[in-house]
């Protein structure tokens, strides 16, 4: 997979990057990550790229030009020109199932808004996808786009050590994961449930999904009774 990052601040992405799952994945050839400055297609000799509100207000918009100029010229940095994202708080929410649609496609390109967010003409000349963390805003979408890349990432064949992990993770079905513990058998006087000591792999199973259905009740009962 390739994905293509378009952000006034690059230099965010190195230590997301530089680390783990997503270095990993890199190294394995399972992802290509690219990162573009949208201030290298700007016009303006100072590298300007926002400017104030038409019909006034406080801070500043992502200006046209540059914008659209960056994205049309990374789509055409390869044969495919891939599903276009743009992060911003009034796009549809990212989810689990949004991770594993993005996670077939051979080719995502995220931007990352600033300021105030986009001026609402690009939306019309590049028709994206608007993308939406959840219900609370941020101060840029870079954050926003390394949890995407990152959610997308770890759904890629070969990409985390064992092929049994991300099926078995939460959300990838309709419920949450059950409850993992590890060494010592005892801590502070809590005890690890005997089934997972026994060996039996079909009472572990049995017994696994069970809490997972238990804690999706207690935690995420709307997971359990989605709305029509
Ligand atoms: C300060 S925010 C702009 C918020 C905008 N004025 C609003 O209220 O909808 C700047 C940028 O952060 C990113 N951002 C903020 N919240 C986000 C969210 N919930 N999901 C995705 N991106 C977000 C977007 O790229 C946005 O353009």
């Amino acid at each position: 997979m390739r994905i293509d990052i378009l952000t006034l601040f690059p230099g965010i992405f190195s230590g997301f990057l530089g680390e783990s799952i997503p270095k990993i994945a890199v190294e394995k050839g399972a992802v290509d990550v690219f990162l573009h400055d949208i201030r290298d297609w700007s016009a303006n000799r100072h590298g300007k790229v926002d400017d104030r509100p038409f019909g006034g207000g406080p801070g500043m918009v992502m200006a046209c030009q540059s914008l659209v100029d960056a994205v049309e010229a990374v789509r055409d940095m390869a044969a495919d020109p891939g599903r276009l994202v743009f992060l911003t708080p009034e796009g549809r929410p990212f989810l689990q199932a949004v991770a594993r649609e993005y996670a077939r496609d051979e080719r995502l390109i995220l931007v990352c808004g600033r300021y105030e967010g986009f001026d609402e003409r690009v939306f019309e000349i590049l028709r994206p996808e608007r993308l939406s963390l959840g219900d609370f805003v941020l101060s840029g979408g870079e954050v926003a786009a390394m949890t995407v890349a990152d959610a997308v990432i770890r759904l890629l064949p070969g990409v985390l050590g064992s092929p049994e992990s991300a099926p078995a993770d939460s959300f990838s079905g309709c419920i949450l994961d059950h409850p993992h513990y590890t060494q010592p058998p005892e801590y502070r006087g809590l005890a690890v449930p005997e089934v997972l000591r026994g060996g039996n792999h079909a009472k572990i199973a049995a017994w696994r999904l069970e809490q997972a259905l238990e804690r999706t009740r207690r935690f995420r009962p709307d997971l359990l009774d989605p709305p029509e």
